[in-house]
């Protein structure tokens, strides 16, 4: 990340207020519990990002009671610079409150060439780990989770995969995600027979991206396993920004690897405007109520938000001021959506 030491930040003291606002969640059957909101670090946290906005990012959520910080193996760019710059920041300002922090890591992708850098084989899961553990410079993660299901691995190596971590005090807890309805209950099962139970899937889903409702929550809610939701504002489509052009620091004009501007359509911005209206007369951001839209399933335990600006934060926590939909509302959002 690029240094800016012109203007160091103050030793931080995380705030005495960080709990008073944020609602925690329960995970599942598990005794854990999430944050209704949690920090992504897939964006934002590469090596040519601004570093000191990163810690300021990370300093912010804590402060608001974010609790929760999820990582990959392969974020960045280059692959492994967010747990790098993570560990930096954790280091610098976290390391007296870990056991107030829940840290996540995934491996499933591609993060490095031949045949034992990618997919779910035992291999590669447990090597990936070591290694996100010395880049983040932590003993263990609290969630490990394998990144994406692979057909030419057995699950049950994949699965022996995670409880081996578990009981080598790499994971305190193990989940899956992008997997399926019918692989989720599959996974499960072998993970309650191993005796480490599936803590939490993480799919993608927000009012636009509607997949899960298709069975995988019934499976989880009836499997006792929690829900984190990522991409919960469509990569930043589900908020206001993009309603009166593309602004130049936004991730469609200056990332464009995951959205691309021409895939914003006027369909899809017309859709964002109507919704963007239901937001206003609740008197919330849209940023807010696609949030809050998917707090009002019991299944979902935490919202998964990623941020370019400390400001996003506050924005976004400001949701769990209005959780409540009603039936009108709903239905109004439903139409639109269908449109
Ligand atoms: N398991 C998986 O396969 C997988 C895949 C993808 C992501 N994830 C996880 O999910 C996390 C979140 O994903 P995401 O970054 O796509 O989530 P997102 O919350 O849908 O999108 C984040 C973007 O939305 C914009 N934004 C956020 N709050 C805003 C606000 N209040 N007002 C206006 N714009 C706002 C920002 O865009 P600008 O940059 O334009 O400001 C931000 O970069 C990732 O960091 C990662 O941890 C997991």
């Amino acid at each position: 990340m690029k240094i800016n030491d012109k203007e160091p930040l103050q030793t931080y003291v995380a705030a005495s207020s960080r709990y008073d606002q944020m609602k925690f969640r329960r995970c599942g059957k598990s005794g854990l519990d999430l944050p209704a909101i949690s920090l992504g670090l897939w964006h934002n946290f590469g090596h040519s990002d601004d570093f000191k906005l990163g810690r300021e990012i990370v300093r912010t959520a804590f402060d608001l009671g974010i609790t929760h910080f999820d990582l990959a193996n392969n974020y960045g760019p280059p692959y492994g610079a967010a747990e790098e710059n993570f560990g930096r920041i954790f280091k610098k300002d976290l390391l007296p409150y870990r056991d107030e922090l829940l840290i996540s890591s995934k491996a499933g992708w591609d993060m490095w060439p031949g045949p034992y850098g990618n997919f779910g084989s035992k291999k590669y899961l447990v090597a990936s780990l070591n290694q996100s553990l010395k880049r983040m410079g932590l003993e263990y993660v609290d969630i490990f989770y394998h990144h994406r299901p692979d057909p030419n691995t057995p699950l049950d190596e994949t699965m022996s995969a995670l409880d081996l971590l578990v009981r080598q005090g790499k994971a305190l807890y193990v989940g899956i995600s992008q997997y399926s309805a019918e692989d989720t209950a599959k996974a499960s099962k072998i993970l309650n027979e191993l005796g480490t139970p599936c803590l939490i899937h993480q799919p993608r889903y927000n009012m636009m991206d509607r997949w899960v409702e298709d069975g995988l929550l019934q499976v989880l809610e009836k499997s006792g396993i929690g829900a984190i939701a990522f991409s919960p504002l469509e990569q930043g489509v589900l908020t206001d920004k993009y309603l009166n052009g593309f602004p130049e620091d936004s991730r469609a004009v200056k990332d464009g690897r995951y959205l691309k501007s021409d895939a914003i359509t006027p369909e899809i911005l017309a859709k964002v405007k109507a919704l963007n209206a239901i937001a206003i007369e609740r008197g919330q951001s849209l940023a807010q109520m696609a949030i809050a839209w998917l707090l009002k399933s019991p299944a979902i335990t935490s919202v998964l938000v990623g941020v370019s600006k400390a400001s996003q934060l506050h924005d976004n926590v400001k949701s769990l001021d209005n959780l409540d939909f009603s039936t009108a509302e709903l239905k109004n959002i439903e139409a639109i959506l269908k449109e």
